[in-house]
This record gives C-alpha cells, structure tokens and sequence, in this order.
C-alpha cells in the first residue's frame, strides 16, 4: 500500500521540493499528504501549497510545554492517517510522545557525517573545523537528537579554494539526491532495523 508522508519543515524546504520534484519525474512509492511547520513563515509551507499539498503551521510559543503542541500535531496526523514522517530541516525537537506513537517511522536528513558535527550547525561547524570530509546522513530519528540508526550516508569532500557558501551548496545537492532514494527505500518496506544497524533489503 501507498504510504502518507507528512513533512516538517522549519525554513526555505530545498528537501521537501526535491521530495515533491521526485514523485513528480519519478515515484517515492508514497504521496506528501501534509507539510507541516513550527514557523508560519517558512518558505516551505508556500512550496507546498503550490503543489496543492495540504499545508499549514503551529505555534509553538501558544503551548504550556512541548507535549501538549504536540498533541495538537498528532490530531492532524491522525486525521491525514500519516504513515512515515520526514524531518526536513525541522528545527524544533520531537518529544517521546510523537516519536514513541511513529517508533521507526521518522526519518530525519543531517547535513554532516553522523556522529560528527550534530546540531542545528552541521555545515558551518564541519567547515570551520577544518574537516576534509563531510557529507550527509539520513537516519531514523530515536529519543536523542541526531542520533538514531543510520540509514544511508554520502561523503562531500572541502576543497582548500571552497568557501562556506560553495561547501553549503555541494551539501544541499548530496542532500536532494540521497533524501528521495532513502524515503523511497522506506516507502518499499526495504528498512530493516536490527539495534543500531539498518539492512537494506534487496529488491
Ligand atoms: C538541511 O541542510 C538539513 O540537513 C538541515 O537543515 C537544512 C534544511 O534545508 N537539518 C539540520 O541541520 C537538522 N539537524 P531546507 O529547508 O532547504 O530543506
């Protein structure tokens, strides 16, 4: 069965238009039902609703605590009978409530090799590090951030000339393309999680 993705996003959304653009020219073996985000002003919101994908945002600030703006979000994922979330660029972080009712069934992108440089500065703190060698991981998301089973991971190598701005841009092209492949693994049941270890199944 077609799986329901609903996307989070916090800010400008590049994954979630390369998420839209792939089941445009091809088929992620699921539909984006719903994308939504903490901030009403997120760029990715108008992506969506030009895509005519339902869109639509929470403050959090009108909440006593995390929980309860999350109890809120779980009643829409419920209503759209979400199946698979995917974190994109989703800068607020999930409770054991969302993540304990879609255990294994959220899936978060990294812009650094995991476990190094976590964070919501994975690109600048890989750069201004001196790292030779960073890259991108999607990975399922646990209780800790940025630290749940890897799921598929590509290098991008710092050249001496780049400047962060140049390191940025070859992050978010990696990031584009391993998104839509790892989501489109997920949607075909070929994850399979044993402890820390993912198994891509063969087709
Ligand atoms: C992406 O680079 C993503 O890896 C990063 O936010 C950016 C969102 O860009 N996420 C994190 O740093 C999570 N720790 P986008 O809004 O253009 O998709």
């Amino acid at each position: 069965m077609r799986k329901k993705i609903a996307v989070f996003a916090s800010g400008f959304g590049s994954n979630l238009q390369a998420l839209i653009d792939f089941n445009t020219d091809g088929d992620l073996g699921g539909d984006i039902a719903l994308v939504f985000s903490n901030d009403p002003k997120a760029f990715a919101l108008k992506r969506a609703k030009k895509h005519n994908i339902r869109a639509g945002s929470i403050n959090p600030s009108g909440f006593a605590n995390r929980q309860d703006f999350e109890v809120e979000i779980l009643k829409i994922l419920k209503e759209e009978k979400i199946d698979l979330i995917v974190l994109a660029g989703y800068m607020f972080l999930l409770t054991p409530l969302i993540i304990g009712e879609y255990k294994n069934r959220i899936l978060n992108i990294h812009p650094a090799l995991l476990p190094s440089f976590k964070g919501t500065r994975g690109i600048k703190d890989a750069f201004e590090y001196g790292t030779r060698i960073s890259g991108v991981t999607v990975h399922f998301v646990d209780g800790e951030p940025d630290n749940g089973p890897i799921i598929m991971q590509a290098p991008v190598f710092i050249s001496q000339d780049d400047t962060l701005d140049e390191f940025e841009k070859k992050i978010h092209k990696v990031e584009h393309k391993i998104y839509p492949q790892a989501v489109k693994l997920f949607c075909g049941d070929k994850l399979k999680i044993e402890g820390r270890k993912v198994e891509i199944l063969p087709e």
